[in-house]
């Protein structure tokens, strides 16, 4: 087992590390503050190959993985978690399964596109009726001559209303009782017809990432933007979500880590009682445990990028990083808040900005007790 990472993958950490520091972390408080999105980040983020990880070479990305990914997102995610999200969603959640599943027309049509982030991406999965649920779905698509017709709506659409392509999840087989077995992905411009987005949310955290909802009125798809095969749909968004969730267990510790930076910093300005509060017993303990449980939530993360980088099975290994990796965060942020005392509940401190944007980690892409179902059923089967 080697620890050690490469050189190139321990330059794509400093690259991230320095953009994320320098450029990335100075303008979280006001994106989050203003709900703008970081379209300025992203567009930086491009320019260093950062959209194109999960596309190969061929198709204008760098084809370097999942390892390289993560240890990118990190570095982002700990100075701002509206940019680290964007990106992951662009990478694993889009640029991915297009990279798995397209046929080389589609590759050809939009992977570079994505790969340099010149088009944003989204995938949609979530309605409003079914979201653990997801193969509850009623999103329906019709054929009709070189065109598949697609009626619903969706919601919590991550990057939704920027995106020019979407991967769209419906039902092309009406029967609603065959629930997985139903369901198609599909390639949708924002420009084709009967496409609509709808109202952006007001959320508690991660503010300056866009999360839409979407409206498909007779929208128009060309049968040539079926992704995969026809009724072949819920693997693709349950194999893209398995590389997601590795994503966003990388953003809770990015967060969690922020946390822990802020918090060891603190604990050695601050006095109380005529020491340094770093001095007492009561905040080293949660430094050590905040440590612990966000390096031990690391190396699952690393685990399961490498599995799904070398195509060996990892659902149940990136279902554990995400559970791990957001429970550490959530309690690291919670500590984190103490640690500071009052001031950490105050918007001027970066602590209040994490205590919200953490949360989220253990809702999207599957919730916390979703992940729990995921493993406990690769242990029982
Ligand atoms: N990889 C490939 N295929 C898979 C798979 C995986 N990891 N998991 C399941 N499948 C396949 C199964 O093999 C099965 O196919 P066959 O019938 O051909 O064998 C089919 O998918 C159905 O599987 P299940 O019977 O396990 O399906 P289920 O209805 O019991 O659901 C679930 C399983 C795990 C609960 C799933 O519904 C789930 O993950 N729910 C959570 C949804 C979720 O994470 N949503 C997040 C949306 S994106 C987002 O959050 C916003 C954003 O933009 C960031």
């Amino acid at each position: 087992m080697d620890f050690d990472l490469s050189e190139d993958l321990k330059m794509i950490r400093e690259t991230a590390r320095k953009v994320a520091d320098e450029e990335i972390a100075p303008r979280a408080a006001a994106l989050d503050e203003g709900k703008i999105f970081p379209a300025e980040s992203m567009k930086k983020l491009a320019e260093l190959g950062f959209c194109g990880f999960l596309a190969p070479e061929k198709y204008g990305g760098s084809g370097l993985g999942n390892l390289a990914l993560v240890l990118a997102l990190e570095e982002v995610n700990r100075a701002c978690a509206s940019t680290g999200v964007t990106l992951s969603v662009q990478n694993s959640l889009v640029a991915s399964p297009l990279n798995r599943f397209g046929n080389e027309d589609q590759k050809q049509r939009y992977l570079p596109k994505l790969a340099r982030g010149e088009w944003l991406g989204a995938y949609s999965l979530t309605e409003p009726g079914s979201g653990s649920d997801a193969a509850a779905l009623i999103t329906s698509a019709r054929r009709d001559g070189d065109f598949w017709v697609l009626n619903g709506s969706k919601n919590f659409v991550t990057t939704g209303s920027y995106a020019d392509l979407l991967i769209i999840f419906a039902r092309t087989n009406p029967d609603a009782s065959l629930k997985a077995k139903g369901v198609s992905a599909f390639l949708v411009e924002k420009t084709f017809p009967g496409f609509r987005v709808g109202k952006a949310e007001d959320k508690c955290g991660i503010r300056g990432s866009d999360t839409a909802s979407l409206f498909l009125e007779d929208c128009r798809v060309p049968a040539a933007n079926l992704l995969g095969q026809e009724g072949k749909g819920f693997t693709i968004a349950m194999d893209t979500l398995d590389g997601g969730r590795i994503g966003i267990a990388t953003q809770a510790v990015g967060i969690g880590q922020a946390c822990l930076d802020a918090s060891v910093k603190y604990s050695k300005e601050r006095k109380q009682f005529g020491k340094l509060i770093g001095e007492f017993e009561a905040i080293q303990w949660k430094l050590a445990e905040m440590a612990t449980e966000l390096d031990a939530a690391r190396l699952l993360i690393y685990r399961a990028a490498l599995l799904r980088d070398r195509g060996l099975p990892h659902t149940k290994e990136a279902a554990m990083a995400k559970l791990a990796a957001s429970t550490a965060a959530n309690r690291a942020a919670k500590e984190a808040v103490q640690i500071h005392g009052g001031v950490g509940y105050l918007r001027e401190f970066p602590v209040e900005r994490y205590f919200r944007d953490v949360r989220i980690t253990e809702l999207y892409e599957g919730t916390t007790e979703i992940q729990h179902l995921v493993i406990a059923r690769h242990l029982l089967r």
